[in-house]
């Protein structure tokens, strides 16, 4: 049984110029989700400022958001783990656009591994990224944010809400994410700053679904709504989150994965992939 409707076109759902003279700053947007979210948004009068490490990649992609959008988009190269990148990549965005209302804090890696197979290095490597990255964009940003009374929005994920085997290391990483939103959220609440999470399911097309997900992995088994997701349903919930409808949400963890999350999935043959991992080593592509 399948069920698609057409994910429809922001344009038939939000106002044109919903975000006219506010400015976006994100983290992870030379690819990927974020990418989309900041793209969409863009198509609504938002001015972007987009990070990442890969400053020619970055570039490319600004040029590209401008052209598909008409609005305009700051490259600028910094590391999240990095607070004097970041600090200087706000800098450098108050300088062209003059302010900050919007943060997302998208940046991540990952990679399949078991506990037993992970060293305490990579375990670090994405603790860095994800949460330390988070909390230094968060610091990096935050006398913008209150200034403009902005809006936070995390891109989180929903398997550390269970004990998704061979993701300790961003399970983890992506709880503390959580935490810090909501413990944000209770800090600026009074200032009038906003901080939520998304928490997408699997999304098509992505580097993160292309590495992770498992050969033969088939959605309409695992989600409710019996599709991948597309980077589309993931801005059209950003675009709700960061408009005034929402003024009166924050702190919350926002699901947005099909139905997903209710179900008792796991990616890979349970519990044959822990006892042998490696008589499952064929069904995914990083190396156990
Ligand atoms: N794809 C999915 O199905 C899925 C599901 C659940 C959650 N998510 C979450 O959604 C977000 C986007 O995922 P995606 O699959 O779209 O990923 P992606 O295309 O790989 O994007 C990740 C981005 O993060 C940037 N980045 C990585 N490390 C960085 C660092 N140290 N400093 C600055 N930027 C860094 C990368 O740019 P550079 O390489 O240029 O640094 C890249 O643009 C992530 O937070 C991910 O955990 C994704």
């Amino acid at each position: 049984m399948s069920h698609r409707p057409a994910i429809p076109d922001s344009t038939q759902v939000f106002k044109a110029d919903l975000f006219a003279g506010k400015v976006l700053f994100c983290t992870g947007g030379r690819s990927g989700i974020c990418y989309k979210i900041t793209e969409t948004m863009m198509r609504h009068g938002v001015k972007a400022t987009i990070i990442g490490r890969d400053a020619k990649g970055l570039s490319e992609s600004a040029e590209q958001l401008e052209k598909a959008t008409g609005s305009q988009c700051l490259a600028a190269p910094a590391d999240v783990r990095d607070p004097a990148a970041l600090k200087k990549a706000v800098e450098d965005t108050l300088a062209k656009f003059g302010r900050i209302d919007f943060v997302i804090c998208g940046a991540a890696g990952n990679f399949l591994a078991p506990i037993s197979g992970l060293s305490e290095r990579a375990f670090k490597t994405v603790i860095d990224i994800d949460l330390l990255g988070t909390y230094n964009t968060l610091k990096a940003t935050l006398p913008a944010i209150r200034e403009s009374k902005g809006s936070y929005l995390h891109i989180s994920a929903n398997l550390h809400t269970r004990g998704t085997p061979y993701q300790a290391h961003v399970s983890a990483a992506k709880a503390g994410v959580d935490a810090l939103s909501a413990v944000i959220a209770v800090e600026e609440g009074p200032r009038g700053v906003r901080s939520n999470v998304i928490g997408p399911g699997p999304i098509a097309g992505t580097v993160g679904m292309d590495k992770l997900a498992p050969k033969g992995f088939k959605p309409e088994t695992q989600i409710p709504l019996t599709r991948m997701g597309d980077g589309a349903d993931i801005a059209n919930a950003a675009m709700f989150l960061f408009s005034p409808s929402a003024s009166w949400i924050t702190g919350t963890v926002f699901p947005v994965d099909g139905g997903e999350l209710h179900m008792r999935s796991m990616v890979l043959p349970y519990p044959q992939s822990l006892i042998d991992p490696e008589s499952v080593k064929h069904m995914i592509k990083p190396k156990l």
